[in-house]
């Protein structure tokens, strides 16, 4: 009889998750997005929250600007948040980098980058993802992939399990029903005419395209159906590189 190696044998055991009417991603296999972060945030008025991000350098985590706070612990190799394991490196932030000309008011340049206190060690469930260059435009039509734990906030509990699910990069047109939409800074993701697809992923979480980590989850509608705002990550990469080579 063979027996299977234990990684390949969680993956088989990996199910579908046909959870709730808006979620309709499937779980991942386990630690198959070892750049995932989950961010435990202190916010400024002191209330735990949480948002995603990911690691494209060792002691590097990008995010979205809004999720900045008083403290920011990172776990990486995390599947289920609520069920510690081997894998989980847990780091502290030691500085947070928002865009400077972040606007809160209207979700522009709405990025940022986390210092971690060390650098992560590099296992099969922690990895680093790659980002675009500069002013590289991803065009519509792109099938992607968004990964998260669920939403930030109060309103609603997230998944214990990371999920993922498949969106469309739509035509900026789409998202002219944000007032303050730019197709040079923000891409526009989800099909609208798909009800299955809606996704609320965490803030700060990657939209993934042929492995390329290029948009930032930032904001949706209210009643969370798409499409909704990524920050495009390409025009901030010269601000990325810059932050990195000096730190
Ligand atoms: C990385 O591995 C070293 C050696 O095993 C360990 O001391 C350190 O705590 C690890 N770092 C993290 C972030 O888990």
């Amino acid at each position: 009889m063979h027996l299977l190696p234990l990684p390949l044998l969680l993956f088989l055991l990996c199910s579908r998750a046909q959870s709730g009417e808006i979620i309709e991603g499937t779980e991942c296999k386990p630690h198959s997005r070892p750049y995932m972060a989950y961010l435990e945030i202190v916010n400024f008025q002191g209330q735990l929250v949480t948002c995603g991000g990911f690691l494209i350098r060792q002691n590097f985590v990008l995010t979205a600007a809004h999720c900045a706070g008083r403290s920011i612990t990172v776990i990486l190799g995390v599947h289920n948040r609520k069920e510690k394991e081997d894998t989980w490196q847990k780091l502290q932030v030691v500085k947070q980098f928002p865009f400077p000309k972040y606007i809160h008011a209207i979700s522009r340049h709405d990025i940022m980058l986390l210092k971690l206190k060390e650098k992560a060690n590099l296992t099969l469930a922690v990895g680093t993802v790659p980002i675009p260059p500069s002013f590289y435009s991803v065009p519509p039509g792109t099938m992607c992939w968004v990964a998260g734990w669920g939403r930030t906030g109060v309103m609603k509990p997230g998944s214990d399990t990371l999920q993922e699910v498949k969106q469309r990069l739509m035509d900026p047109k789409v998202c002219n029903l944000f007032a303050n939409f730019d197709h040079n800074l923000q891409l526009c993701v989800g099909n609208p005419r798909k009800k299955n697809s809606v996704f609320e992923g965490d803030s700060g979480a990657p939209l993934l395209c042929a492995g390329v980590a290029q948009g930032i989850v930032s904001y949706g509608r209210k009643d969370a159906k798409p499409p909704s705002v990524f920050t495009r990550i390409s025009p901030y990469r010269r601000w990325i590189d810059e932050i990195l080579k000096n730190n």
